[in-house]
């Protein structure tokens, strides 16, 4: 018996693979995924060989994780309840799919994951899992064995011979998730929503109130709706990104703190934080601006809540999602040009914005003399019918739109 682990390294996931072993007795395959966590994989490698491990997978799937799976999220501009950049839930579709891929290559059956019993991330890994590989044997130590809590955990590790990190004051981290497109924090101190986090919390932004007095402009252009440079030089997705993200930490872009609704049913607080992303969303919002008929962008704004919430829920590979995509996609034919952002003190806003594509007509809304380009006489007719129910209602005694 072989299983796949979705190994980072941590705390959690080295206690797991110690667990594994020790309850399963099976042969235990790490996978490690370089998405841009901003940690060396390399102790994550040499921790597994001293765990005993024999096949040891350490993959960079930056440029997969930003081409194919954050930048056609953009494309819808996602947001979850209104403010989350989903940069957890975007994350775990592609570690599912490559640690499926490397159960299949290595002839393993089971696959298994750090997530908690609490959450959305095993909904997310297990959904993608059997959505790729409907016989597989889904392992959740979470759910299973009898450390109940973190400090349970911590004295597992310690028992075990395992290294427990400490944050600045010396105490266990808070859970913290970390990708190219974001970090976020949750537990300990942060689990009492009343109370301001800590900056010891804020890893990738400074402070808006440190950021510089001047502001900083950018220019960035898109192709189909995705960015493709930054001030005028074509950039890799992954490479764009982490320039967004240096951009966008200087000058304090992307902070949130939020309580959001997890989908078992909980209400959990979080600390997000999302520089590159932030500029990113703002960028494209900024070039559909011109580019977008006005139904497409409606009809597209109007999905985009259902859209969030499957990737929140974790339904990255389900048919709903790709026909919601193949909609969002076929948008985004038009949507090409430059944009131009000026970030100052934690804000991003655009400044300017320019596509041969544009349906942006300044000889219609002039305010000057359009020289016959718009009658203003057809507004009457229009105006005088989309209020023709209201007169009639109002005729009948039902003045100022009561029902
Ligand atoms: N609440 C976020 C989500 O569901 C992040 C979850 C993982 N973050 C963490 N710090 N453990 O997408
Ligand atoms: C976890 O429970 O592993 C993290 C939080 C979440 O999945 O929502």
């Amino acid at each position: 018996k072989k299983v796949v682990l979705a190994y980072s390294g941590g705390l959690d996931t080295s206690v797991i693979l110690k667990w594994l072993q020790q309850t399963y007795g099976c042969e235990v395959v790490t996978f490690t995924a370089d998405l841009g966590q901003g940690e060396e994989l390399e102790p994550a490698r040499r921790k597994a060989e001293m765990a005993g491990v024999k096949q040891i997978f350490v993959d960079d799937l930056r440029e997969t994780f930003v081409k194919d799976f954050v930048f056609p999220m953009f494309r819808a501009n996602a947001l979850y309840e209104g403010q989350y950049l989903l940069g957890t839930s975007i994350a775990r579709p592609l570690i599912a799919q490559r640690q499926i891929e490397i159960a299949e290559e290595v002839g393993a059956d089971a696959v298994a994951h750090g997530a908690t019993g609490k959450g959305n991330d095993q909904v997310r890994f297990e959904v993608a899992y059997y959505a790729l590989k409907p016989d597989v044997t889904v392992i959740a130590p979470w759910r299973e064995w009898d450390l109940t809590s973190r400090t349970r955990l911590i004295e597992f590790a310690e028992k075990n011979q395992i290294p427990v990190t400490k944050d600045k004051r010396g105490e266990a981290p808070f859970s913290v998730d970390a990708n190219l497109l974001h970090s976020s924090s949750e537990g300990k101190i942060l689990e009492d929503p009343a109370i301001e986090a800590d900056e010891i919390v804020y890893q990738r932004t400074i402070r808006p109130e440190d950021a510089p007095d001047v502001a900083t402009t950018i220019t960035m252009d898109f192709h189909n709706g995705d960015a493709v440079a930054i001030n005028g030089v074509a950039l890799s997705p992954a490479t764009l990104l982490t320039q967004l993200n240096a951009l966008g930490k200087a000058n304090g872009i992307g902070r949130l703190d939020l309580v959001e609704n997890r989908f078992v049913g909980m209400k959990s607080r979080g600390i997000y934080e999302t520089p590159g992303g932030t500029i990113l969303l703002a960028a494209h919002r900024g070039i559909e601006s011109i580019t977008l008929d006005r139904e497409a962008a409606h009809l597209k704004d109007s999905l985009m809540p259902r859209y969030a919430e499957l990737i929140y829920n974790g339904f990255w590979f389900s048919p709903e999602r790709r026909m919601l995509q193949a909609l969002i996609d076929t948008s985004q034919a038009s949507v090409s040009g430059r944009v131009t952002l000026k970030l100052y003190k934690g804000n991003v806003t655009v400044i300017g914005r320019e596509s041969p594509n544009s349906l942006y007509s300044m000889k219609v809304v002039t305010f000057e003399d359009d020289q016959g380009a718009y009658n203003q006489v057809d507004a009457q007719g229009f105006i005088k019918l989309q209020a023709l129910r209201l007169r009639l209602g109002a005729a009948a005694g039902r003045k100022g739109g009561t029902p």
